[in-house]
């Protein structure tokens, strides 16, 4: 696990000391991001990991990058950060001790692409990138996308770190396998999927979402992250969207494509994940035990944010900006403990 002191060095190798997740914590105020309409470009994603991610993200919007490009570098740097248990390099196993990844991206002319169930590439997005733009394809899986990867060039890595051996250890021995909820808010950890939407200053929307799943996951167990519509969609018309927490829940409501059709019939972001969230209140019969938190990005420059349980976290950067957010909730006390 990492502690206090490392997640320090970590932070302020990413160049993100200032936006520390305790720090920005007590900032952090749901009402100031929601209800207006930013000035161009936005970039929003999940958790804390997301003020790294954005800050590449801006980097290569402001170097004159394409919004496709600024996705995929934005989620790169928790992908390739050893410290971060839910994403890419040092991402927990599976139950047989294997770190297998999900990913995908889509762009603004709704191209997509997605891997799933990938092992031994520390940036399964880029391996995403490479399914939407050089096949006809939109998912490629386990050994026949880790095929296509080593013959795009992209080297193979042992993903499996020792510190997260440790932490999957811990994982097995607890009895009650259900994922912990805000496993970032209890335990000061840079925890669960990256997904990050942004908009650029011609207006034109993509996004990315990449992960190592659940901990101590089911050998071959995919979750919502690769599969457009569920863990993220883009609609250049319209918006975009995309999804965090227990995939399952998110699948069952094909949670990113209903953000953005709801968004399509006349909802604001924030209206969209709400009703989104209610889906799986009303649909998912398990739903108490789990997390899910849902951000939207319109192409008028509104934001969404809303999460199951309370303790969900977006980081959102605009205007200058880039800063965490406490996302509203369905339940107000966590109805999992
Ligand atoms: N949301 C990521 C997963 O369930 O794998």
């Amino acid at each position: 696990m990492i502690n206090r002191r490392k997640f320090l060095e970590s932070a302020a190798a990413l160049g993100i000391i200032g936006a520390l997740p305790t720090k920005v914590l007590k900032a952090g105020n749901s009402k100031t991001s929601l209800g207006k309409s930013y000035k161009l470009p936005i970039i929003l994603s999940t958790w804390s990991h997301g003020i790294g991610a954005n800050d590449e993200s801006m980097k290569v919007l402001e170097s004159g990058g394409s919004v496709i490009d600024a996705v995929e570098k934005g989620v790169m740097i928790p992908e390739g950060d050893p410290n971060n248990h839910s994403v890419g390099l040092g991402g927990y196993p599976d139950i047989t001790g294997k770190v297998t990844l999900d990913a995908s991206i889509m762009g603004p002319d709704g191209n997509a692409g997605g891997v799933c169930y990938l092992e031994n590439i520390v940036h399964p997005i880029s391996v995403a990138r490479k399914v939407m733009e050089d096949t006809p394809h939109v998912l490629l899986s386990g050994s026949g996308a880790l095929k296509f990867a080593l013959e795009k060039g992209i080297k193979e890595e042992d993903l499996l770190t020792e510190e997260a051996i440790k932490g999957w250890k811990e994982v097995l021995k607890k009895e009650n396998k259900t994922p912990e909820i805000n496993w970032e808010e209890k335990h000061n950890e840079l925890h669960d999927t990256i997904g990050l939407i942004a908009i650029d200053t011609k207006s034109d929307l993509a996004g990315a979402c990449t992960t190592s799943g659940l901990a101590a996951k089911l050998r071959g167990r995919v979750g919502d992250s690769p599969i457009i519509g569920a863990g993220l969609y883009v609609d250049n018309e319209i918006g975009a969207a995309t999804a965090t927490g227990m995939g399952e829940l998110v699948m069952k409501t094909l949670g990113s494509f209903l953000v953005v059709e709801m968004m399509r019939n006349g909802a604001s972001p924030q209206e969209a994940c709400e009703k989104a969230i209610k889906r799986i209140v009303d649909k998912v019969l398990n739903h108490k035990k789990y997390q899910i938190g849902l951000l939207a990005l319109s192409k008028t420059g509104e934001i969404g944010a809303y999460s199951i349980q309370p303790g969900f976290y977006y980081a959102l950067f605009a205007e200058g900006e880039n800063k965490l957010f406490k996302a509203k909730s369905y339940y107000k006390i966590h109805t999992n403990q």
